[in-house]
């Protein structure tokens, strides 16, 4: 189709009708042209295609399909691959069913561990979460289907989600909140991206053409549409002046009629109604003619494999969170009791959009039942009144066996979409009952199902922990091969597990007065903010153990002094020392050792998996570049490299770097310099053309000092000259004169020249 000409073929009133959906899913259609419609779906974790009665929580029926792992548990896995099998498997389901655009990947950041969504969405790392989210969107779109990221952005809450107003600085937004989006768009291209509900900064989403035009389609070259979240339209006109396509859910006949009145009374040109239709119509066009010739059938076995996708995304996501004494594998011959509501009806899903009519739900008793295993309740998600009664059959029952492995996790009524956890704690009745039975002398092995972290008090006094997250459908057989050792856990955490809730960065600013949150850590959110503090925390960001083990060794950096133009390659050996074969998830972080900034101690720059059978070795290689060593500068509008040394630290996880290699690293660019007489001297000099002229004259100032110093008997006492050194760089330059340092109009030249 030339959408150009259809659009030209089109009435304003037409062209206005596109602007919004016909019903849930659709857009309209103008039958007159012969343009159908467009089904867009829920997503992320599966397919939640309504045909019956319809709504966006979760609360009507929709057809039976597989769940996948949601993306927590992707992002554990760390496998990119794997992140885009899902989003091909996805595509290749839209494909069958029809469906043109998936609503999916969710990405924002997980600034507090309670956001009620953050099952849905990867990580507390911007690096990470933008790396799987243009993997997963790859995948989809490589079916002809779209994929739409969201929610666009700094939408990390639940409580009022619809009105808040998030306020966030400048360079927090970039450097964390919109780096994950802007690497899925330049990644991904993903043909369209949902705009969240809230306001940023002061303006609702669908109506900020700062970020739906000069950023997303300016700066970063999006060329899809923008489609709100669902019921976020505001004014018709100022969201078609803002760059937003489409108003969902329909019908709504208010935004087309706004829309031709605007277009009529001259407040709004049609040339942005044109501008607007087309983008969607680009993408509509584009879904047809990449659509593959020939879809799979939609039979038992496509839902098979789609279960073994599953399956395969399960197991690489689960996190060995402990294993003392190498409690696991359970071995041949052991006589083990499965305690927990959750071994035959697993906690697997969030509730919400996302939520998905399983076709089926593996269940760990079933797979492990012809391992001999007995099995007892322990506790009742529905009702505590029977804790204690369940606890006291658990406890009984234990005694006659060798090792207890509990089934433990949030029930599906902490965890959802709108609205968001009280506290990170586990039902106290669960916590009883672990804690009980870690204290039999039993072998005592936990398994969690839970879409975002969990205080664990019994940690110390159980032997293994297994984190499934919430894994989709497989997620039993997957348990129950990860704990016989038919799999080895090998995941690693993509958010970090506080002791305390008190101990997040956002606690005394989430949900925010009236909704409103103030991002006031500012930078420092997970992993950058505990490491900063060397708090100490349950489980770190990038922690997971393994039925194997891992050396690193031979670090090796192809250069040790590059400029922000270049790159730099570092390469390291990994060995399994172990007896499993398994997979290393290999991290590389870089710190910024001599900033003038506050910076992170670490930021993840780089990771990798690499599978390793018993005695092999691999080398694991990464490429650095500008945007490893950069940080975002306000007065730049844009990524910067401060020259200085830096050190790149590979790992394990967050807190178990095994080598680390110095780096310089010259930043080749200028910050504009606007000098007058209260700028201090340290920000001229930080600028090339500051130091070209203003260097010569501060080493001047430093030499007169040193040798006055030292004519006077060191009058100015130990340490004078970094007193000296330190007071010059924090004047402001117009202080000079009043030292009579130079004369005024000296200053006033030397500003000058500096402005010029
Ligand atoms: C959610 C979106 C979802 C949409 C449609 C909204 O409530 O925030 O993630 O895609 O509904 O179901």
């Amino acid at each position: 189709m030339d959408v150009k000409e259809l659009v030209s073929k089109m009435t304003l009133e037409e062209k206005a009708s596109l602007l919004t959906g016909s019903d849930f899913w659709h857009t309209k259609a103008v039958e007159r042209l012969g343009l159908s419609q467009f089904m867009m779906c829920d997503g992320p974790n599966g397919l939640r295609k309504q045909e019956g009665e319809s709504d966006h929580l979760g609360l009507h029926g929709s057809i039976s399909t597989v769940c996948y792992p949601t993306a927590s548990a992707v992002a554990s896995t760390f496998d990119v691959d794997l992140a885009e099998k899902l989003g091909t498997t996805l595509g290749k389901e839209c494909v069958r069913e029809g469906v043109s655009m998936l609503l999916g990947p969710g990405l924002n950041m997980k600034r507090s561990p309670v956001c009620g969504r953050n099952f849905e969405y990867y990580s507390e790392d911007p690096y990470l979460a933008g790396k799987m989210a243009a993997a997963y969107i790859r995948g989809v779109q490589s079916q002809g289907v779209a994929a739409c990221p969201k929610h666009f952005a700094a939408n990390n809450q639940e409580y009022r989600r619809m009105s808040g107003n998030s306020t966030v600085d400048e360079r927090t937004l970039f450097e964390i909140y919109l780096t994950a989006f802007e690497t899925a768009v330049k990644e991904g291209k993903p043909k369209s991206i949902m705009c969240s509900y809230n306001k940023l900064n002061g303006t609702y989403m669908s109506e900020n053409k700062y970020m739906l035009k000069d950023v997303l389609r300016d700066k970063w070259g999006f060329d899809g549409f923008v489609v709100t979240d669902w019921g976020a339209g505001k004014g018709a006109k100022e969201g078609v002046l803002a760059g937003l396509n489409l108003v969902m859910p329909g019908p709504n006949d208010d935004t087309p009629k706004a829309v031709v009145e605007a277009v009529k009374d001259g407040s709004l040109s049609e040339e942005l109604i044109d501008k607007a239709v087309t983008e969607i119509l680009e993408v509509f066009n584009w879904t047809v003619e990449n659509r593959p010739a020939s879809a799979d059938a939609s039979d038992e076995m496509t839902k098979k494999a789609d279960y073994e996708t599953a399956l395969e995304i399960a197991l690489a996501g689960a996190v060995l969170l402990k294993n003392s004494n190498r409690a696991l594998p359970i071995r041949e011959g052991r006589k083990v009791l499965f305690v927990g509501e959750f071994a035959k009806k697993p906690r697997y899903q969030g509730s919400g959009s996302s939520h998905i009519n399983s076709a089926y739900v593996s269940n760990a008793f079933d797979f492990a039942v012809e391992k001999g295993i007995s099995f007892v309740q322990g506790y009742d998600t529905k009702n505590n009144e029977n804790g204690c009664r369940l606890r006291n059959e658990a406890v009984t029952a234990a005694k006659d066996f060798d090792e207890i492995i509990i089934f433990a996790g949030l029930p599906g009524s902490y965890e959802s979409e709108g609205f968001d956890r009280k506290d990170i704690n586990l039902p106290a009745e669960q916590n009883k009952l672990i804690d009980e039975l870690s204290h039999l002398g039993k072998k005592t092995v936990v398994v969690m199902h839970n879409g975002a972290p969990v205080a664990m008090p019994w940690i110390d006094s159980v032997d293994a922990v297994i984190d499934m997250q919430l894994s989709g459908d497989a997620t039993g057989e997957a348990a129950v091969k990860l704990l016989w050792g038919e799999a080895n856990p090998c995941g690693k955490l993509a958010e970090t597990y506080p002791v305390k809730l008190s101990d997040n960065p956002s606690f005394l600013s989430f949900p925010g007065d009236m909704g409103n949150p103030v991002y006031a850590e500012g930078i420092y959110i997970g992993y950058r903010y505990y490491e900063k503090k060397r708090l100490p925390v349950l489980f770190p960001f990038g922690y997971g153990l393994s039925y194997t083990e891992f050396e690193y060794l031979n670090m090796k950096i192809d250069s040790d002094k590059i400029t922000d133009r270049d790159t730099a390659t570092v390469t390291i050996d990994v060995w399994n020392v172990g007896s499993y074969a398994g997979d290393e998830i290999v991290q590389l972080y870089v710190s910024d050792d001599s900033s003038t900034f506050s910076r992170p101690l670490k930021e993840l720059k780089g990771f990798k998996k690499v599978h390793l059978n018993p005695g092999e070795k691999k080398t694991v290689s990464f490429t650095l570049d500008k945007r490893s060593f950069a940080f975002y500068n306000e007065a730049l509008h844009d990524f910067y490299v401060e020259s200085g040394d830096f050190t790149v630290m590979i790992g394990a996880s967050s807190n178990d770097i095994r080598h680390t290699a110095a780096i310089y690293v010259e930043g080749t660019q200028d910050i504009p310099l606007h000098v007058d007489m209260f700028t201090c001297i340290a920000d001229i000099l930080a600028s090339r053309k500051g130091k070209e002229i203003l260097g010569p004259i501060f080493e001047q100032f430093k030499k007169e000092a040193a040798a006055s110093g030292e004519k006077h008997d060191d009058a100015m006492g130990e340490g004078g000259s970094e007193m000296f050194e330190s007071m010059i760089l924090e004047m402001p330059i117009g202080t000079l004169a009043n030292f009579g340092m130079m004369g005024m109009e000296e200053v006033k030249a030397l500003i000058e020249a500096l402005n010029k």
